[in-house]
């Protein structure tokens, strides 16, 4: 297999460059949408320590790592995998690390389309004053509206894959760098002024509890949507090992790792700059901005009344109610459902890169980066219809009970829990907490154990002695025993209660 040179594929222009591209990515709905709903599902405080600890001893050696791969390899993710493999003397089967994250992308950028869909409708409700002094039922009833109408979540899924597509047939770095560069201070910006506003709700002392003051048994006890303690039979608590998992996915999910977004960008990435330096600003930009977004929205929670466990709909029923009260609130909401756009704009290109570079680097005769980013688009966005379906509602039970109804069975009776999951739910759980961990953990076990130590020793010449002893400490013990023990103690039957 021939390595294609740099000056095939080009460069970031900067080491500014790559930074604000990889905080492009990694800022998105995981820090807005996706955080604040699973800090409400899963127990506040606990939940951001536990995510914290994984950000520090996962996330950042397992970006470290990426980086590191796809600077050496200067491909697309399955190549870079392949080459550096080979040049170990050793299977070139670790090709299948980059196909798996091509998948995961795939799969994660259908949902995430839909999503970022629904934020575009949200520009446009914002704008026109549909939110002003309502109730927190009102807005909850402009959301049911909204979402039983497939047709309309399609429209919009389909105009952001176009948009996505558009960007990254034109080839990466075209538009991101400058879009990033305003984007995300003015972003921080809003988010700055939203906190502000929710410090003068009544909720805020109570949103501050809940985010900053760690009750354990909230982490480790079923709740159910109201936070009361789910009991068994026996009248005991019911222990849960899914917010663990949950925290460790999306210290992948929110950073961008796991799938080869952050390898394919890193192989762009020029040789001199320091990859811990630049790691550490990214993951800081993007812890920030979730731990702010947290702090906008549970005071907002709270002072409404609501549950904290809204799940996936947790934005679109609390942001709405800030916008329609705060003065200038139709403007500052549509000004900012518009930035959040925006910087899942920026993450959906890095989810659709890896497989475009791989397309048009490995069948360049066939497809030009245009025609690779078109057909890849399109694949994502006939996936994303699953979502579309199961995000106004569809359950498993539904699809069950049609495909049934073809085959002539009318009276086919789906029952118990795993049938009232849906889709769009299934599809997010198994990428971000699954996928993107097994990806990571194939990636660190592969640059510790298996690749050329002159190659890694190369590559991170730029690096501080400690910082490097550490980096090699962590991904060759602490972070695959803690991905893995995460993973198995899931297996492990355990006793109800304390
Ligand atoms: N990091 C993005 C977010 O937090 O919204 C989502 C994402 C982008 C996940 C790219 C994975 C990825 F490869």
């Amino acid at each position: 297999m021939d390595t294609v040179s740099i000056n095939h594929r080009g460069q970031w222009s900067t080491r500014m460059a790559f930074i604000l591209a990889a905080v492009g990515s990694a800022i998105g709905l995981g820090n807005i949408w996706k955080f604040p709903y699973i800090v409400g599902m899963y127990g506040g405080g606990a939940f951001i320590l536990v995510y914290l600890v994984f950000i520090l001893i996962i996330g950042m050696p397992v970006m470290m790592t990426e980086i590191m791969l796809g600077r050496r390899g200067r491909q697309n993710p399955v190549g870079t995998m392949q080459t550096l493999a080979m040049q170990a003397g050793q299977s070139a089967a670790w090709r299948y690390v980059g196909w798996f994250g091509m998948v995961a992308g795939f799969l994660i950028l259908s949902y995430y389309s839909v999503v970022a869909g629904e934020v575009m409708a949200y520009v446009f409700r914002a704008g026109s004053g549909a939110f002003d002094n309502q109730t927190a039922d009102g807005i909850r009833a402009i959301l049911t509206d909204f979402v039983s109408e497939p047709e309309k979540l399609l429209a919009w899924h389909t105009i952001f894959m176009v948009l996505t597509t558009v960007v990254v047939a034109r080839g990466v770095r075209l538009g991101l760098e400058r879009t990033v560069r305003w984007l995300m201070p003015a972003l921080f910006i809003l988010l700055v002024i939203l906190v502000g506003y929710a410090m003068s709700l009544k909720g805020f002392g109570q949103a501050v509890n809940f985010l900053f003051e760690p009750d354990f048994d909230k982490l480790f006890y079923l709740q159910d949507a109201h936070g009361k303690f789910v009991l068994d039979e026996a009248g005991q608590r019911v222990f849960t090992w899914t917010p663990v998992m949950v925290a460790m996915g999306h210290s992948f999910f929110t950073l961008s790792l796991g799938m080869g977004a952050i390898m394919v960008y890193g192989s762009y990435l020029g040789r001199e700059a320091s990859i811990s330096r630049v790691t550490l600003a990214i993951v800081a930009a993007d812890t920030l901005v979730a731990i702010l977004a947290g702090l906008a929205i549970f005071p907002l929670v709270f002072t409404a009344d609501l549950a904290p466990a809204q799940g996936p709909d947790l934005i679109f029923l609390t942001l709405p109610l800030a916008f329609g009260t705060m003065p200038g609130g139709s403007l500052f909401g549509m000004l900012f459902f518009l930035l959040l756009l925006f910087a899942a704009w920026s993450s959906a290109i890095s989810l659709m890169e890896p497989a475009v570079a791989w397309l048009s680097e490995n069948r360049s005769k066939r497809f030009d980066r245009a025609a690779a980013a078109s057909w890849i688009g399109v694949i994502i966005w006939l996936l994303g219809i699953i979502s579309v379906f199961a995000t106004s509602g569809t359950t498993l039970r539904d699809v069950f009970e049609s495909v049934a109804g073809w085959f002539g069975i009318e009276d086919a009776r789906f029952t118990g829990k795993f049938f009232s999951l849906n889709l769009f739910n299934i599809i997010d759980f198994a990428t971000a907490n699954i996928m993107l961990p097994l990806g990571g953990l194939a990636m660190i076990i592969f640059a510790a154990w298996v690749m050329r130590r002159e190659s890694i020793q190369a590559e991170l010449a730029a690096e501080r002695t400690f910082v490097l002893t550490l980096w090699r400490i962590l991904i060759r013990y602490v972070t695959p025993l803690a991905i893995v023990f995460v993973f198995l103690y899931r297996l492990v039957p355990h006793p109800s209660s304390a």
